[in-house]
């Protein structure tokens, strides 16, 4: 069963560190020091490259890659594997100078001046063919290197580029996506409204700040261009690293991010052998508890996991300490920079990266934390805990490879998160359908259940119970698996704002939930009430009153059971919460946001039909599984404030190798993590 990320064991967690010696080229002193206190620190992965272009090319064609294999041979001889980015996050001033189309556009149509980084037109055939070369040099010197385990490709993709190359590739991805048919795509984007239409594909501008802008499916478009660019553009840098490595068989990935909207995971995720992401979550922020900041580190986790969900993934980036980009850069706590790591374990990573190994001096980001600080001491409280870190991960090792089985998921679509987004109506600031589906995600959490995080495309059967947050664009497809899925038994909780679009944005008629799905949920939705932020309704279900808030359908029930009516306002007393036994199975319509304290009566319900084992957690505790062949891995979290006591265990303890059975009260921020 175990599953490796790498495709091969390496017998160990990777604790790894973007390491940046370029800064440090003509400071032997400091190199010195590095791999003593990396090794001091239990450091065992080195991410070289990042950004390193101007290092190795700082004129066109003359290059300079001797640093770097010196640096890779004194890494492995010191037992420390090197993870190799390719150099294209940002670009040396010469190629800027000299082919000024590889700096992008922004949406106003103004070019960018050089400068910063991730910031390259990706359709510029001058910028591709710069990184064949040095991704093919790269390749030729390092990528047989024995301590290389992995390629990480360019940094962190985003952003849109509305150049005049970008345009033409946009209007050559439409008529290939409408067959070369205009009067299909006027229909589809319904312009003949607001005098919108087109007459040719060479017609169609990107979406400009201040050109064409109202054309909902005109924006969807661009953002599923956006994302096939992406993918078009990484296939560049891999096909060229393949072939010109010797060894074809190092894996490769690329780092991202959370909950990143630019583009849609899954496309990048199916060109990468294996997922690897950089996670900062803002702890101890002044709007909410840590526990939630952790339960949203969980959910994000089981999203970028889920993106090649049979495998673990790594954590490519994380601060050993705190950033320098937020508004406010809070240290983080005792104990936190521990349980944190612990629980990207726990939720399936067998990795543990920083950014960055020793702080800039200068430069963009000076005080942002680091392994090393401006010191230069190991003498930190920074520097202990990473090596403490070390020490755990060192216990952890043989959790390499062992995988997650979950029996519940949440449906998580960046195409519904656009359409949602690009459409006009509902309220600027509510409709939140990330923030909704991680909340969807937190709400099992207290019941000791973990979810998946997944694509519609992805196969249902594997679940008891899929919870499917505002799934506003829906395609046929989907709707013929949702019934399939609940025929054959399965639970189903569908929410408002369902079933609203078609894949092109166009409204479904006679009624929403659109096509086929009134008959699977038993009802049909009639109007949305968007409240004011103060606004609160409540709904009514067993005897309790559960709040509402931003959104409530008025739904008319047509063979659903109502479980649930509205206590106010000129609807009270109507359906808010429905079920209809459908096949073998259920399909619930929750018709309004609940507050998130509040949805746990509704959970228990679905949990319940759905088969699911409840374990009920105190709250505060967080509980996580990872499967191996001959074991299985239990981790408890206390995210709360409180020490709380958790029963009904038994296995042992990897962090002391007692042995555990009966009860154990674990102290805030602090885990138990059980081999069974
Ligand atoms: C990102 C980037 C890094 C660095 C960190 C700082 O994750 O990939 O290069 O800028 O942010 O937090
Ligand atoms: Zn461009």
């Amino acid at each position: 069963m175990k599953n490796y990320a790498l495709g091969h064991p390496v017998n160990k967690l990777i604790h790894g560190c973007d390491y940046n010696p370029d800064q440090w080229l003509d400071r032997s002193d400091i190199l010195s020091k590095d791999i003593e206190y990396m090794k001091k620190a239990g450091i065992n992965e080195a991410t070289l490259g990042v950004f390193s272009w101007s290092a190795y090319e700082p004129v066109e064609g003359e290059f300079h890659f001797e640093w770097l294999t010196e640096v890779m041979d004194r890494l492995y001889e010191n037992g420390i594997s090197t993870i190799l980015a390719t150099p294209s996050g940002a670009r040396p001033i010469w190629m800027d100078q000299k082919y000024p189309e590889v700096m992008r556009v922004d949406g106003m149509g103004h070019r960018n001046r050089h400068g910063f980084r991730h910031n390259h037109c990706l359709s510029s055939e001058v910028f591709r063919d710069k990184v064949r070369i040095i991704d093919g040099k790269l390749a030729k010197i390092a990528g047989d290197h024995p301590g290389l385990i992995a390629w990480h490709i360019s940094n962190e993709f985003g952003g849109e580029c509305f150049c005049d190359l970008c345009k033409e590739k946009f209007r050559d991805y439409l008529r290939k996506r409408f067959n070369n048919d205009i009067n299909l795509l006027n229909h589809e984007w319904w312009s003949s409204f607001w005098s919108a239409k087109y007459n040719d594909f060479s017609d169609i501008e990107p979406p400009y700040q201040n050109g064409q802008n109202a054309l909902m499916a005109l924006k969807l478009e661009w953002h599923r261009f956006t994302t096939y660019n992406y993918a078009d553009y990484i296939s560049v840098e891999i096909d060229t690293i393949r072939e010109a490595s010797q060894n074809k068989d190092i894996p490769i990935t690329t780092n991202l991010m959370q909950r990143f909207y630019d583009i849609d995971y899954r496309e990048l995720a199916k060109k990468i052998d294996f997922i690897s992401w950089d996670s900062y979550p803002k702890f101890h922020n002044d709007l909410e508890r840590y526990e939630d900041t952790m339960m949203e580190s969980a959910f994000d986790h089981a999203l970028l996991r889920c993106l090649k969900k049979d495998k673990p993934f790594f954590l490519m980036e994380s601060a050993p300490a705190h950033v320098n980009w937020m508004d406010y850069n809070k240290l983080k706590r005792p104990h936190v920079h521990d349980q944190f790591s612990c629980q990207t374990v726990a939720c399936g990573s067998d990795s543990i990266q920083y950014f960055q190994w020793r702080r800039s001096r200068g430069g963009a980001e000076q005080f942002h934390g680091a392994v090393m600080d401006h010191s230069g001491s190991t003498d930190t409280r920074v520097f202990r805990d990473v090596a403490y870190t070390g020490e755990v991960l060192g216990k952890l090792a043989e959790i390499e490879g062992t995988v997650k089985k979950n029996e519940a998921a949440v449906i998580f679509e960046w195409d519904c998160w656009w359409s949602i987004d690009v459409s006009g109506g509902f309220s600027r600031h509510t409709k939140k359908y990330d923030v909704t589906c991680m909340d969807h995600f937190k709400s099992l959490i207290p019941f000791g259940v973990e979810a998946d995080v997944i694509s519609v495309n992805d196969d249902f059967e594997d679940y008891k119970l899929i919870i499917a947050p505002m799934l506003f664009l829906i395609r046929p497809e989907t709707i013929d698996k949702m019934k399939r899925f609940v025929e054959n038994g399965g639970v189903l909780l569908a929410t408002y704002m369902t079933g609203y679009v078609n894949e092109n944005s166009l409204c479904y008629e006679g009624g929403f939930p659109g096509d086929g799905l009134k008959e699977l949920f038993g009802i049909v939705n009639e109007e949305i009430d968007t409240l004011y932020p103060s606004d609160r309704n409540g709904i009514s279900m067993d005897g309790k009153t559960l709040v509402v808030k931003d959104y409530a359908e008025l739904i008319k029930p047509i063979d659903a059971e109502v479980i649930g009516t509205y206590t106010d306002d000129f609807y009270k007393d109507t359906a808010a919460i429905t079920c209809k036994r459908y096949g073998n199975g259920k399909a619930y319509y929750q018709a309004a946001r609940l507050l998130n304290e509040d949805m746990g009566d509704l959970v228990r319900k679905i949990l319940n039909d759905a088969g699911i084992k409840i374990r009920d957690l105190l709250s505060g505790i967080e509980h996580h599984v990872r499967y191996g062949d001959d074991h299985i891995y239990e981790f408890y979290f206390n995210i709360g404030e409180e020490p709380a006591e958790v029963s009904d265990l038994d296995g042992t303890d990897m962090i002391t190798g007692d042995t555990v059975n009966g009860s154990v009260t674990i102290l805030p921020r602090r885990y138990l993590i059980l081999k069974k």
